[in-house]
């Protein structure tokens, strides 16, 4: 497909299967990119997530856009025994490694994995302590109605938590960051998608890379956390802003 006849901008017709299609295909190597990509990163900010979420004992939570299940464990891990943890993505190839990786991480009480939509929970008002989500609100077809999923299903007192990637504000840092998409990341995501089109769209990688630009960041998306409803709502810039972190408190 040539440039012109791209999807111009993070929505466009046919979004919801292609999102699918591009996870169902990378399913099997995501982990290892995520790692690369992040140079080491993500483990310190899924860990800063957890504090931001407060003390996780005993609380029932939700990642939402699970995919393969890092944070849903973290959340387990912290939430004990006590706890009850759900992990809800669209594509079920995703879930699928997430429940084998499961089999290896003694967890002290296993993570529900389901099939749902970050757009329409099955779950009841007022039913969760804590949401998370990480990476999955460029790839829904309605971000403020996410958010407003997330509040709904919060509890009075509920956090969410939401990591984001971001682009830094700083030309000297952005200089560095757009060097590492454009060529590092870039290569690294032909070396494991082929470069092919998904359903004559992006590749995998080109997605994840284009989908960043325009994405609503820092207080552009706080907003939308207080149009949900959310008390407060506060962002946190990461790794020189290539990722914020959302706080939203329910009061
Ligand atoms: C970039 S991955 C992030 C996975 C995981 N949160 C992580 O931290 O690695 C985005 C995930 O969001 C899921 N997703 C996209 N749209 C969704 C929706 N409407 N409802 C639930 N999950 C969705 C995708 O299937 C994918 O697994």
């Amino acid at each position: 497909m040539t440039e012109e006849t791209k999807p111009n901008g993070t929505q466009f017709d046919g979004k919801e299967e292609f999102v699918k299609d591009v996870f169902t295909e990378i399913a099997s190597y995501y982990d290892e990119m995520n790692e690369l990509m992040s140079i080491g990163m993500i483990k310190g900010w899924h860990n800063f997530m957890m504090r931001k979420a407060g003390d996780l004992r005993s609380k029932k939570c939700m990642d939402i856009g699970t995919g393969t299940g890092e944070i849903a464990f973290l959340l387990a891990e912290n939430a004990g025994e006590g706890g009850e943890v759900y992990g809800v993505d669209i594509t079920p190839k995703m879930l699928e490694f997430a429940e084998l990786k499961m089999k290896e991480r003694g967890l002290p009480k296993p993570v529900t994995f389901e099939v749902g939509d970050a757009l329409a929970l099955r779950f009841e008002d007022c039913s969760f302590d804590v949401v998370t989500s990480g990476y999955m609100l460029r790839n829904v077809t309605d971000v403020q109605k996410a958010i407003d999923e997330m509040y709904r299903v919060l509890r009075p007192g509920g956090r969410a938590v939401v990591a984001e990637l971001s682009k830094p504000d700083d030309r000297f840092v952005r200089y560095f960051y757009e060097m590492h998409m454009k060529h590092r990341v870039a290569r690294l995501g032909r070396k494991y998608d082929g470069g092919m089109t998904i359903d004559g769209k992006y590749s995998a990688y080109e997605w994840l890379t284009s989908s960043v630009e325009g994405f609503p960041r820092g207080e552009e998306m706080t907003k939308k956390f207080l149009k949900a409803g959310f008390d407060e709502a506060q962002y946190f810039v990461k790794t020189f802003g290539a990722v914020n972190i959302y706080l939203g408190i329910k009061k």
